[in-house]
């Protein structure tokens, strides 16, 4: 027995040792533990790596299903190399640390030549059952993004001992994955998350990330419904059926929207201030701008959706080098029998929201707090709110309001501070904050998750602080992620190649 713990001891020393010079942190780092593999690729590209998994980013394991992550060194990376940091996070639930996935955007990373970490998160529904035999909730928020701050904060403590440059951490994720990318790239350091942090054991280190990307990121929970509402209120005798209670939660929801869009001072790229006045021509600029890039592309865009042409024809190249069937020279270039020209000019922006809904039906009214309000059942958000024991829970007043008939209820402080800190938009101009400096921003064009204003506004207080944002409303996409991909990979070597 004796000689087993002395055994375990020199284990724990010598693999101590190698943090070498950081005796702070009980995170543990192994070289020499590296396994090879190799994913194969769509493409028939064969990509080898070596692999270190089972990296436990905390010393305070709550959950050990979730708390650990596990990273993939491409051959030929090294110390320079950036680190791609994929999260799995859907629907607000827990996500386990995968492996690389030559699907996905993972697997492209690899194939670029980048380090890929990809950290396990705890979510509204990781349980572990404690020593009474209860159940017990691990991953209520804030926790999945301290898990995230966590393992970034773990990469800088190794980065010397492991390849990869923790400077250049670029995080990636979609819907609820994508507002945790969105967070770790706005909340970077800011001092609010330390004494959590420090309790799970986290290193004690930098969170700020060099680049996020964020694909359809359901975030801004607090006024997430209200913009819903705001937007999608016009739809709500066509191709939306709400009771007379839904119908009255989704006119007092569009009132409350105004006050908050004038209070954020959002200003177009040429400084023109947006507001509540103004805003929907800028979303209906970007449609747009959106419609026009996937029609120069060469989709056709219907003309029943509300968009408006140019009168001038479309010209389409001549086919067969100009010749006729018959091999004599065409008369003159052939021009579409349609009537849209080369560019949009206008949208009907009712008629498309209208379009967006036929494809995707709204959710009822309140479209994230919707627990005991106007007859909804309780939604992921509710959980992900909720605490330890596992209830589910209103965060807004005015749900609460609602769903308790007590107009004067407010919601308590636990779970005040528990939205606050979920919220990106929060952090984005706040002090003692490290703000990523890149950004590349999609939410598809026909995605009714949240409503175009959630994604619109993170992008342009981004943009109004100087960030590096590319931001766009993917022409024809739902609500989904990695997808582009050769674009997001130009784009994210387009940063590694400035000075
Ligand atoms: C996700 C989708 C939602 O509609 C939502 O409210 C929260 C999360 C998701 O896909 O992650």
């Amino acid at each position: 027995m004796k000689k087993y713990i002395v055994t375990a001891l020199a284990v724990v020393s010598s693999v101590c040792a190698i943090a070498g010079e950081k005796p702070t942190s009980g995170v543990m780092f192994d070289a020499s533990k590296g396994v090879a593999g190799s994913v194969s690729m769509p493409n028939g590209k064969i990509v080898n790596y070596t692999a270190y998994t089972k990296l436990y980013y905390v010393t305070n394991v709550e959950d050990s299903t979730y708390q650990y992550m596990n990273v993939f060194v491409p051959d030929g990376a090294d110390q320079s190399t950036p680190i791609f940091m994929p999260n799995y996070v859907g629907g607000y639930m827990a996500a386990k640390p995968q492996s690389v996935n030559a699907g996905d955007a993972s697997g492209r990373a690899l194939a670029e030549g980048y380090v890929v970490a990809i950290p396990g998160v705890r979510g509204r529904n990781s349980v572990v059952t404690n020593a009474d035999g209860e159940s017990v909730y691990t991953g209520r928020a804030p926790k999945a993004l301290l898990d995230l701050k966590a393992a970034v904060r773990y990469l800088r403590h190794f980065d010397k001992e492991m390849p990869g440059d923790a400077e250049k951490i670029i995080t990636n994720g979609t819907s609820a994955g994508g507002a945790m990318s969105a967070l770790l790239g706005a909340t970077g350091n800011n001092p609010v998350y330390e004494e959590y942090l420090k309790e799970m054991g986290a290193a004690n280190e930098r969170d700020d990330i060099f680049a996020a990307v964020c694909f359809c990121p359901i975030t801004d929970l607090d006024h997430a419904d209200a913009a819903y509402e705001w937007l999608y209120g016009c739809t709500n005798n066509v191709t939306r059926h709400l009771s007379d209670e839904q119908a009255e939660v989704s006119k007092e929801l569009a009132s409350q929207y105004p006050a908050y869009l004038n209070s954020l001072n959002l200003k177009k790229a040429d400084g023109t201030l947006l507001t509540s006045d103004n805003y929907l021509d800028y979303l209906k600029e970007l449609l747009m701008k959106s419609a026009q890039e996937a029609k120069d592309y060469g989709a056709t865009i219907p003309d029943s959706i509300g968009f408006a042409f140019s009168g001038m024809p479309q010209f389409i190249a001549p086919v067969n080098g100009g010749m006729r069937g018959d091999g004599r020279p065409a008369l003159r270039p052939e021009r579409s029998a349609k009537s849209q020209g080369e560019y949009i000019t206008d949208l009907d922006l009712e008629r498309y929201l209208n379009y967006v809904v036929s494809m995707t039906p709204l959710k009822t009214p309140p479209a994230f707090d919707s627990k005991g309000v106007a007859g909804n059942n309780a939604s992921g958000e509710n959980e992900e709110f909720g605490d330890e024991n596992g209830s589910s829970v209103n965060f807004t007043d005015y749900s609460l309001q609602k769903s308790t008939g007590n107009e004067d209820a407010q919601v308590d402080s636990r779970i005040k501070t528990a939205v606050k800190l979920m919220n990106p938009m929060n952090f984005i101009s706040a002090p003692n904050t490290t703000v990523a400096q890149h950004w590349y921003i999609r939410h598809g064009a026909i995605d009714r998750d949240t409503a175009f204003p959630v994604p619109i506004n993170l992008a342009t207080k981004l943009q109004n602080e100087g960030k590096d944002v590319n931001f766009k409303l993917a022409w024809n996409r739902p609500h989904s992620g990695d997808y582009a991909l050769n674009e997001m990979f130009e784009w994210i070597k387009s940063l590694l190649d400035k000075p």
